[in-house]
């Protein structure tokens, strides 16, 4: 029951913890360094990364890292990396979800990983991409399911794919509503549809030329930076020259203002040979966790398949002999005969165990 004097200790818990709580509730978007109506908070470049660090980034020279994250773990993991910006991308569609395309992923599902994600990565700057279906209809359509992702999945900015000009017609509206877009040019998985099929982009002069224009269009509409997806590295570095926003390339060469990779090919989570084949060409896999997961698995079976899992170091929860024979006591009183003798074999059981790991030290 909630009384008085419970709500009472939970304001003094609050008020007494004040700044560790706040420091770990990522509230919501991309609250810049003096915040407004917070007061005067230190200015701590290395608490969040804001537009105006990427920047200052962009400005220097210095290469932006983005890597795609879809649950709390992997957010983590990027948080802790020091990676700049984490895209929550539709490709959970195809990485986590076993889709063969970006296209089935619902708004209803994408938010339920920018949740985790935001819960997850404290520093990076959360992009969430605005999947198929929620956005093309209009620049209200597009407002409306941008505001979602920032309002309903703590996202700083969104993502949307494409340069067809209602599409810079949304980016262009969202912005205005307040909301940091990102582009996305080149290859636009969710336009498979047209393009037929995951092909790479700028491969001839016209295909080339469509995606600097595409890009520098995007960057009129308010974009502060843009995707460059599979295509060569000179139409990227073209764009790259282009724009006063940063490009961050995936497949798109060296020439970009930084690098992109979806979490899973960088990590070689699919070891599957059914899954090598998914992995795209450009993706340098820095590790093959999916072996080491597959190792894992396989020796967990075992040792469950052998008894040897759980021994006495993983058993933590203990009970005295007084405890025991009390309550093998009661099992038989219950008429539960079998039950007792089992509780009191495990008791000697582990008792022997016990004193066998005392004599091996
Ligand atoms: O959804 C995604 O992961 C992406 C990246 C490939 C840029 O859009």
């Amino acid at each position: 029951m909630v009384t008085f004097s419970s709500i009472s200790k939970t304001v003094r818990f609050i008020r007494r913890n004040s700044n560790s709580v706040l420091t770990h509730l990522r509230c919501m978007s991309n609250v810049p360094e003096n915040t407004v109506y917070g007061g005067p908070k230190p200015q701590n470049p290395s608490h969040r990364v804001t537009l105006t660090h990427l920047r200052q980034k962009h400005k220097k020279n210095e290469p932006i890292t983005m890597v795609t994250a879809y649950d709390y773990p992997s957010a983590v993991h990027l948080d802790t990396a020091g990676i700049d910006i984490c895209l929550v991308g539709d490709s959970a569609s195809m990485v986590v979800h076993g889709y063969d395309t970006t296209l089935p992923i619902t708004l209803d599902e994408m938010l339920v990983h920018c949740r985790a994600v935001a819960r997850g990565a404290k520093r990076p700057l959360l992009v969430g991409d605005l999947p198929f279906g929620t956005y093309e209809s209009s620049a209200q359509q597009a407002v409306d399911t941008a505001v979602k992702v920032l309002k309903e999945g703590g996202m700083d900015a969104i993502k949307l794919e494409g340069g067809a000009p209602s599409r810079i017609t949304a980016a262009k509206a969202i912005v205005e509503a307040g909301i940091a877009v990102m582009g996305h040019v080149g290859l636009t998985p969710q336009a498979i549809s047209v393009l037929g099929g995951f092909r790479p982009q700028g491969r001839n002069v016209d295909s080339a030329v469509k995606v600097v224009e595409t890009a520098m269009a995007l960057q009129e509409a308010g974009c502060f930076s843009v995707v460059l997806e599979c295509v060569p590295a000179p139409v990227a570095a073209a764009a790259t020259s282009a724009l006063r926003i940063p490009t961050i390339g995936i497949g798109a060469g060296p020439f970009c203002s930084g690098q992109v990779l979806v979490y899973h090919d960088l990590l070689g989570m699919m070891q599957h040979p059914h899954h090598a084949k998914v992995t795209p060409k450009f993706c340098k896999q820095y590790a093959h966790v999916g072996d080491v997961i597959n190792k894992a698995l396989l020796e967990y079976k075992e040792e469950v398949t052998n008894s040897s899992f759980p021994s006495s170091a993983h058993s933590p929860y203990k009970i005295g002999a007084t405890e025991i024979d009390a309550f093998v006591h009661q099992l038989q009183k219950s008429g539960l005969g079998d039950a007792a003798s089992a509780a009191a074999d495990a008791a000697q059981k582990i008792e022997v165990t016990k004193s066998q790991d005392v004599e091996r030290q």
